[in-house]
């Protein structure tokens, strides 16, 4: 069987990674995989469910069972419901990180996510993907940008698809859940001792991904195809 590599893009909120990875994806013909939707599709499924997204024992209420799929034309659905949109919206992200730092949430959506990487390439992007979920990954990048950047673009990304929010509502949501991201207890925001950084303020998206794609190369020998 053909080995299956693992590229693991991480970093703090809205630093880009998925718009990214996907493109690095689709040059290698790898699967790129969102962990930040599963995140996203456990807070509206307890959201959904009346629950409380801060109280773990309501969360871990609705764990076994839970089944999230990621489409391949990037659709999500969680539990048989297309959640594609509605994840996006504030009131999910706005509580995502409360969920996403429960331990029992993670360890049931670390599985999931291994079970993913075990038959095929990925491109996996998140928080925790080159320091906990793969510590194999043979290639481990860590994007960031300055908070101001990371807000700007998630706040004309939020206007393209009719989410509405002000700029300064975007720039603190960004703000807090860098902060509960990267200091919760378990499993937090960190980049890998053996990541590689690249901070995207000043680049472009084909930047990013030719850098990415570069490193890439370096390590494992894959390049895109060009016909
Ligand atoms: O795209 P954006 O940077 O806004 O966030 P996301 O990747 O959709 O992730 C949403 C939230 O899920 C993050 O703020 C984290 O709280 C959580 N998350 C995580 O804890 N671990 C991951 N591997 C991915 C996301």
């Amino acid at each position: 069987m053909k080995k299956c590599v693992a590229i693991a893009i991480d970093g703090p909120a809205a630093a880009g990674k998925s718009t990214v990875a996907k493109l690095v994806a689709k040059a290698l013909n790898m699967t790129y995989i969102d962990t930040g939707a599963m995140y996203r599709a456990v807070t509206w499924a307890t959201i959904n469910a009346g629950l409380d997204p801060k109280k773990e024992e309501d969360a871990k209420t609705l764990l076994p069972g839970l089944k999230i799929d990621l489409m391949e034309d990037g659709r999500v659905f969680c539990n048989g419901n297309d959640v594609t949109k509605i994840i996006r919206e504030p009131i999910v992200s706005g509580n995502v990180s409360y969920i996403a730092a429960m331990k029992s949430v993670r360890l049931a959506l670390i599985d999931m996510q291994r079970e993913l990487a075990k038959s095929k390439s990925v491109v996996m992007d998140g928080r925790d993907i080159g320091s906990y979920v793969l510590p194999d990954a043979e290639v481990k990048i860590f994007q960031i940008a300055s908070v101001e950047t990371r807000a700007q673009r998630r706040f004309i990304e939020n206007q393209s698809k009719g989410i509405d929010t002000t700029y300064e509502e975007v720039e603190e949501e960004v703000r807090k859940r860098d902060y509960i991201d990267s200091h919760r207890d378990f499993d937090p925001l960190v980049a890998a001792e053996d990541s590689i950084e690249i901070d995207t303020s000043f680049m472009t998206i084909q930047e990013v991904v030719d850098a990415i794609l570069k490193v890439i190369k370096e390590k494992t020998g894959l390049e895109p195809q060009c016909h």
